[in-house]
């Protein structure tokens, strides 16, 4: 099968950093499907890993953690889907990734694609969606429902995850949502998503939030560039707040939280099926409760732009975009 991958960590504008590669068809046991893939995206993480990571034994590593497809065959456990089904999911860090045309993963964090998406659209979703909703419910435990509960700052809301994120809190909890967003185009993405407000995050942060009448934020999704914004992060965090964080802070002193019994909560969406923890079929019933909401038109697709066919050239160029941070929604390729 055709597979996009690397044979060594190298900086994207190398010739050889992604290559376009043969590998063996896998075959599904257990309780893995064998998804014949339609469309990826592209996240952050498979730029990290492509620059860092060495490849195992095989002598090549296979990026991808977002897909939409077609299920070719079940594992002999399998009890959620049957061959044919149209399926989405990120996968597990731990495992082969799925730029590829055939790609093995456990049905327990696959959902059934949202029926009124594309694949395209649907490959957008699934990591980003997981991230946000663990990161808004199981880790901040912000309450579901319209009662106002508070304000929620958005680090970095028109990136991937941002994208997503504004939208489980608008329509599914009572939050007043400030984003940060530096450029126009950025700045309207975050409104449009349903932000009530957007500030910059090159600019101080608290006489930002003065101008708009907040002296304090009850929640912060720190989602990029944590590392730095962390001392104003704490300024205008409200007594008895909660930080969350999903980026990769090099350090960061907790202490600093104490005086406000702030809380500091972590949200790795891979922890799950990396442990195969006990309720990893969260992610399944997750997924499926999205595609429920896009199909109700609560949720919309984040898919920002269409990158071309899966191939190593235009997986370079989407690299490269998503390196300069520049990234708004996502980015998304079709059929190999
Ligand atoms: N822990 C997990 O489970 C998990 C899951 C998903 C992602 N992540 C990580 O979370 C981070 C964000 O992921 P993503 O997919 O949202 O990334 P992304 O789509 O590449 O984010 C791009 C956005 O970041 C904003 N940005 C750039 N520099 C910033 C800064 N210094 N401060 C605040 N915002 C800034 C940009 O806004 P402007 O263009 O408006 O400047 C842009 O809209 C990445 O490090 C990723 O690896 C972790």
């Amino acid at each position: 099968m055709k597979a996009v991958g690397y044979r060594e960590p190298l900086p994207i504008s190398d010739p050889q950093s992604l290559l376009d590669l043969e590998a063996p068809t896998p075959q599904a046991e257990g309780r893995d499907l064998l998804v014949e893939v339609k469309a990826i995206s592209v996240n952050p993480v498979d730029v990290k890993v492509r620059a860092s990571v060495k490849p195992g034994k095989e002598g090549y590593k296979i990026l991808g953690w977002d897909a939409a497809g077609v299920v070719k065959e079940t594992g002999s456990g399998v009890s959620f889907f049957k061959p044919g089904d149209e399926v989405y999911y990120a996968g597990s860090i731990a495992r082969a990734g799925t730029d590829a045309e055939f790609h093995l993963v456990d049905e327990r964090i696959v959902g059934g694609k949202p029926k009124t998406l594309n694949f395209a659209q649907a490959a957008a979703m699934p990591l980003t969606t997981i991230t946000a909703w663990e990161l808004l419910f199981d880790r901040l435990h912000v309450p579901r429902g319209k009662e106002p509960v508070g304000t929620l700052l958005i680090m970095g809301g028109a990136g991937g995850v941002g994208s997503i994120l504004t939208q489980l809190a608008r329509k599914l909890t009572g939050l007043t949502i400030i984003s940060t967003a530096s450029t126009p185009e950025s700045q309207k993405w975050c409104l449009d998503l349903g932000a009530h407000s957007v500030i910059n995050h090159y600019q101080p942060l608290a006489p930002q939030l003065i101008a708009i009448g907040f002296s304090q934020v009850d929640y912060i999704a720190s989602l990029t560039g944590t590392q730095g914004h962390y001392p104003a992060l704490v300024e205008i965090l409200a007594p008895e707040s909660r930080l969350g964080i999903i980026d990769d802070p090099a350090s960061l002193d907790a202490t600093l939280l104490k005086s406000k019994c702030a809380s500091l909560h972590w949200e790795y969406m891979f922890a799950r099926s990396f442990f195969s923890t006990p309720d990893m079929v969260a992610q399944h019933e997750i997924l499926n409760e999205a595609a429920a909401l896009v199909d109700a038109g609560v949720l919309r697709t984040t898919l920002a732009k269409s990158m071309g066919t899966i191939n190593a050239a235009h997986l370079k160029e989407a690299h490269a975009l998503l390196e300069s941070g520049r990234a708004r929604g996502k980015l998304v390729l079709e059929g190999f």
